[in-house]
């Protein structure tokens, strides 16, 4: 399959045509499972994979994909099969990982600012590839779990280099003034500490310095000051063996021409550039630039109101099901599953919740949808089912894994009983 038609899996085949994923039209995917209904192409999660694979080639790596971007078991299992490893940040990731692809344990990273001490016994016991660590108290607490289960447990001090990256605030993470890892400062003295510690291997330096960052030129900033970092614990006698660069790498959202293989390589480019001499294992954690182009919500348009100078679609999706605009005022695409003749008007996509921060998008340009119609919000494969909440009691949509010409359910609809399973009276 070709770049070009895997960088927009959601075609319209014939002009002015029915919405297609691959080879199965959204109408099909929509009578057959309901809405809302998310809806992702295998065949491009493989792809951007591939193309990861492809720019570090050179070099010892391992691409340990961000669950929390989308944590659906079956893509998990799709993605350690092509040989992924994968970046958790709870007990709760760890045990979809042992689910979806028990043989990937040994590929896992453990990252997150707080770990409890039975979320690192399962690490330990799981056998997983390395703990990044967010600090000095929390490498204690590694170190007393690893000497009761008696084995040594491998860690990387996730260092906070002090780099701005573009970003909307919610999602950047690198500057001293945020919450996460260790100032980079003081890391040195930290890995001359933990060497003493015979329940303790210093197996890397991870840093991540946020999410959505478009331009490779902050990530090389941080990683050159990771691998003096790593020249000069190899110099003290600390011999890491690993790097591990984060994720970060952002996508477009705004349906231009978005060449992903050139982003990639260009974000490999200084990633290499930056680790000069490093020899050692490079760890990179991918997240939304692996799932959020190959995923779309579907969605029905109950009703189209007008009120005032303004006309809302009201969709049967809402913000409980995707948060990203009203949580970061992020820009979805929306199109019309089957468009209509007519001349496009500004309106608001919002859904059903009892909140004014309940849209899809404010004053938009939109062909002309009627209730019933169907529209797709693209880009939606990363931080929306993940993120998704049963707020206002709704129930949780369906997901759906298209395969070439074929589709199937990796996730059925929640029901009521399932709305009410965990409580009692
Ligand atoms: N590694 C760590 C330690 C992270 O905290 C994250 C994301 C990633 C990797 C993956 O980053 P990515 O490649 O996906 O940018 N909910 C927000 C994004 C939050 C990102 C949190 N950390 C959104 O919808 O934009």
């Amino acid at each position: 399959m070709t770049e070009k038609k895997t960088s927009r899996p959601f075609e319209r085949p014939q002009a002015g045509g029915a919405l297609y994923c691959g080879g199965v039209p959204l109408e099909t995917l929509a009578r057959r499972f309901g809405t809302p209904l998310y809806v992702y192409s295998a065949d491009q999660i493989a792809e951007r994979l591939a193309m990861f694979q492809r720019a570090f080639k050179g070099r010892d790596h391992l691409i340990c994909y961000a669950v929390k971007a989308n944590s659906a078991l079956a893509i998990l299992r799709l993605l350690a099969r092509r040989g992924a490893g994968f970046d958790i940040v709870s007990g709760g990731e760890l045990e979809r990982v042992l689910a979806a692809a028990p043989e990937a344990a040994e590929r896992v990273v453990f990252s997150g600012v707080g770990k409890t001490a039975a979320e690192i016994d399962a690490g330990l016991k799981a056998g997983i590839l390395a703990f990044n660590v967010e600090s000095e108290a929390e490498l204690e607490l590694l170190a007393e779990r690893a000497r009761r289960l008696k084995g040594r447990a491998r860690f990387a001090l996730r260092v906070n280099p002090d780099v701005f990256a573009e970003t909307h605030p919610y999602i950047s993470t690198g500057l001293r003034e945020h919450k996460f890892g260790i100032d980079i400062r003081k890391a040195r003295a930290i890995y001359k500490g933990a060497a003493k510690n015979r329940w303790l291997e210093a197996y890397g330096i991870s840093v991540h310095i946020g999410s959505q960052i478009r331009s490779a030129e902050p990530f090389g900033a941080a990683i050159e000051r990771v691998s003096k970092l790593a020249r000069q614990l190899w110099s003290d006698g600390v011999a890491v063996k690993a790097i591990d660069a984060g994720g970060g790498l952002g996508i477009d959202y705004h349906g231009g021409e978005f060449d992903a293989t050139a982003k990639v390589a260009e974000y490999a480019e200084a990633l290499n550039l930056a680790l000069g001499d490093f020899e050692g294992r490079l760890l990179i954690e991918p997240g939304r630039f692996l799932v959020a182009q190959a995923g779309a919500l579907v969605t029905r348009v109950l009703d189209v109101k007008r009120s005032g100078k303004k006309t809302f679609v009201i969709t049967d999706a809402a913000m409980n099901d995707l948060i990203r605009p009203a949580l970061y005022q992020a820009h979805h695409e929306i199109v019309p599953v089957r468009p209509r003749r007519g001349k496009a008007r500004l309106v608001d996509v919002v859904g059903p919740v009892c909140e004014s921060g309940d849209f899809f998008a404010r004053d938009r340009k939109l062909p002309p949808v009627e209730p019933g119609d169907l529209v797709a919000l693209l880009d939606a494969g990363a931080y929306g089912m993940a993120q998704s909440s049963n707020y206002n009691s709704r129930l949780r949509a369906a997901e759906v894994l298209v395969e070439g010409k074929k589709a199937r359910l990796i996730r059925r609809r929640e029901t009521m009983a399932d709305l009410l399973a965990t409580e009692m009276l």
